[in-house]
Order: structure tokens, then C-alpha cells, then sequence
């Protein structure tokens, strides 16, 4: 493994500590010492970028200002909230998590990292978030954008989603540290890789970090960090049905047992391909006929990605037998009250039936 001088490190760091001191983007949770604020932010951010994940922190924060009026939150209600982020498995966990800080932990964060680690939806880099921005406890941050500057800046090499570059970064990571200020530390590096050390054109000509930056100096800040590409995502094709009978539509929530878990949706036919017509068997053939489908919508998941077409029937009376398959109907105007996978919500948004 590649050894780096005490020396690189050092400079590394107090480097990156005086970019910070001079460039403070301001963030309505920093400085925060509340961990429950902290844990939330940092779960939405997971999720979603600054800008579009700051005024989902400030609705949450406004209807669940502690973690009890949280752990007592409806399910649902909070899906609602969520709507739009995606992976409802981080809200299922976020949901699990604020349920045993609020029961095991009386509602007070445990300070110490084993124990914040071992909260539901709550990974290496999450703790490490938590554990020093609320408690000023030495762990360092590892994300993909700590990586890249590490990366870059030290001239590595090594691929950062291998077993030896997981590694060799969260070692990296945790030795340049400064652990006497670990909370300005990772937030210094979050924002440097988040808004300078980006992927695409970093902003390296005004860079506080240039001298020192080995990737700079060898001309590879674009061969940096370096990636094993991810096995192709398979491509699946849903076809949804969304009979609609006066002003009532036809919903049916999701079982157990994927990422939409307690999400609703319509018919649904899983299609072999764009062009497979199995749909046709679940429409009774004269709706069929003048239904019109809407565009494609695709939804790009870690593993998959979803082609989704909506085809809207009006149906002349009700469609009998979908009971049994959890159907039930709602009034078109009453949707806002039902979560949705997001793409299933971009399709409702543009059809007006969302707001
Ligand atoms: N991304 C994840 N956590 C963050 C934070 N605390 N500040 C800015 N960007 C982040």
C-alpha cells in the first residue's frame, strides 16, 4: 500500500482547514449541535443535493421538532413528506431509528459512536457525520466526495469501490483528520468536494489546495478517482393502468418486499419489453381502444432502471374483481393524501391529478 509522509497529511489538512475558514457556505444546520437535527439533515442529504434537500429539512424540522413528535408521526403522513427524495427504505429506517432513540434511549441521541452506528438506516458515514458534528468525537467522513479530493489531491490511484481502496481511503480519511476541531474537519471537506474538488471541472485555478495537489501538478484531476464500473442495471419495462371511473382512480398499495413497500400505485403489467401488448389482457377492449398512453418515464434505481408508461382508461362502471387484489378507489382530488414511488408522482405532477 501506498505510504504517505506525517508531512502531506499535515499540509493537507491545514490547508483545507484555511479554505474553510475563508469560504463558509451557510447551511441551516450548521453549527448545530442538536443530533437529532444532525441526523436528520444528514439523512436527507443521502438522498438528495443542498439545495433541493434544505427545505425538506425545514419541513420536517417544522412538523417534528423533537424526535418524539417524530416517533410518533404517522407512517403515512411522514411518506408524504418524504415524497420526492426516493428510497423509501431510508424513511422506513429513519422512521425505526427515531422509534428507539425516542423508547430505548428516552429520546436522548446516544453519544457514542457503536451505539449511533447501530441505529436503523445508519451507516459508517452517517455515525461519523453525527458523532463529531454533535459531540466533537474524532471520526472522519467517508463519501464518495471525501474520496475524490482525497484521491486527487494525494495522487491515488487505487479504485475507491474496491476492497483494498474502501480501505485504504477510510484510513486515509481518518489520519488526515485533525481531531483536535473533527466537526470543521469534515464539514470542510464535505463543502471543499461538494463546491471546488467537484467531478466534473473542478474549480481548480482558484483552488486554496493547487499547491500540494498531486492530480493538478501530473495533469490527472480527470483520471481521478478512479472507479470499477457497475454491472449494466437491468432494464424493466411497467406498464401502469390508471382506470379512473367518474372522478374515483383505481390505488392499490404495495406489499412487503421491495423499495415501494406501503407506496401505492395502479394496475400494474410488467412488461418483457416496450412493445410487449400483455397489458391488453387486463383492459376490458372497448376502454382499450381509446385510451392514449402517456410518454416514458424513467426511473434510474442502483440495480435497475424503470421505463414506466401510464395509460389512462375511463372506464363505464366500476371495475369489479380488483378487490381482491387490494384495490381500492379514491377521488382524484383526494391524491395529494397517498405516497407514491416518484416516478408514478413525475407522471401525476405532469398529468395536473398532483399538485
Ligand atoms: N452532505 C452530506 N452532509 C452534508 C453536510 N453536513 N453539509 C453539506 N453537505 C453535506
Amino acid at each position: 500500500m501506498k505510504h504517505i509522509p506525517a508531512q502531506k497529511k499535515t499540509e493537507f489538512r491545514s490547508r483545507l482547514l484555511q479554505w474553510n475558514r475563508q469560504n463558509c457556505r451557510q447551511l441551516p444546520w450548521k453549527g448545530e449541535k442538536d443530533p437529532y437535527k444532525i441526523w436528520l439533515s444528514e439523512i436527507i442529504l443521502q438522498q438528495t443535493r443542498v439545495q433541493q434537500g434544505t427545505p425538506y429539512y425545514e419541513r420536517f424540522i417544522r412538523r417534528y421538532p423533537s424526535i418524539f413528535a417524530l416517533a410518533e408521526a404517522d407512517d403515512q403522513e411522514v411518506f408524504r413528506l418524504w415524497q420526492g427524495l426516493g428510497y423509501y427504505n431510508r424513511c422506513r429506517n429513519m422512521l425505526a431509528a427515531a422509534r428507539k432513540v425516542a423508547g430505548e434511549y428516552k429520546g436522548v441521541f446516544p453519544d457514542n459512536y457503536a451505539e449511533i452506528a447501530a441505529l436503523p438506516g445508519i451507516g459508517a458515514y452517517t455515525a461519523s457525520a453525527i458523532a463529531s458534528f454533535a459531540y466533537d468525537l474524532p471520526h472522519a467522513v467517508v463519501d464518495g466526495n471525501v474520496q475524490r479530493v482525497l484521491a486527487r489531491w494525494f495522487g491515488i490511484s487505487l479504485e475507491v469501490n474496491g476492497t483494498e481502496g474502501k480501505k485504504f481511503f477510510a484510513g486515509l480519511a481518518g489520519q488526515t483528520l485533525d481531531s483536535a476541531r473533527p466537526a470543521a474537519y469534515n464539514q470542510a471537506i464535505m463543502d471543499f468536494g461538494a463546491t471546488v474538488c467537484t467531478p466534473k471541472q473542478p474549480a481548480c485555478d482558484n483552488c486554496l489546495l493547487r499547491p500540494g495537489c498531486v492530480a493538478n501538478a501530473r495533469g490527472l484531476t480527470g483520471c481521478l478517482p478512479v472507479k470499477i464500473p457497475r454491472a449494466k442495471p437491468e432494464e424493466r419495462h411497467f406498464h401502469y393502468i390508471v382506470l379512473c371511473h367518474g372522478n374515483d382512480i383505481y390505488l392499490r398499495k404495495r406489499g412487503a418486499g421491495d423499495i415501494w413497500q406501503n407506496l401505492h400505485e395502479f394496475l400494474l403489467y410488467e412488461a418483457r419489453s416496450a412493445e410487449d401488448g400483455g397489458w391488453q389482457q387486463l383492459v376490458p377492449p372497448r376502454q382499450a381502444q381509446h385510451a392514449i398512453w402517456s410518454p416514458v418515464y424513467i426511473q434510474q434505481l442502483t440495480h435497475q432502471r424503470i421505463h414506466a408508461r401510464f395509460l389512462m382508461v375511463r372506464l363505464q362502471k366500476p371495475f369489479r374483481g380488483l378487490e381482491k387484489d387490494q384495490f381500492f378507489t379514491v377521488p382524484a382530488d383526494r391524491l395529494d393524501d397517498y405516497a407514491f414511488p416518484r416516478i408514478i408522482v413525475r407522471y401525476l405532477t405532469d398529468s395536473r391529478l398532483l399538485k
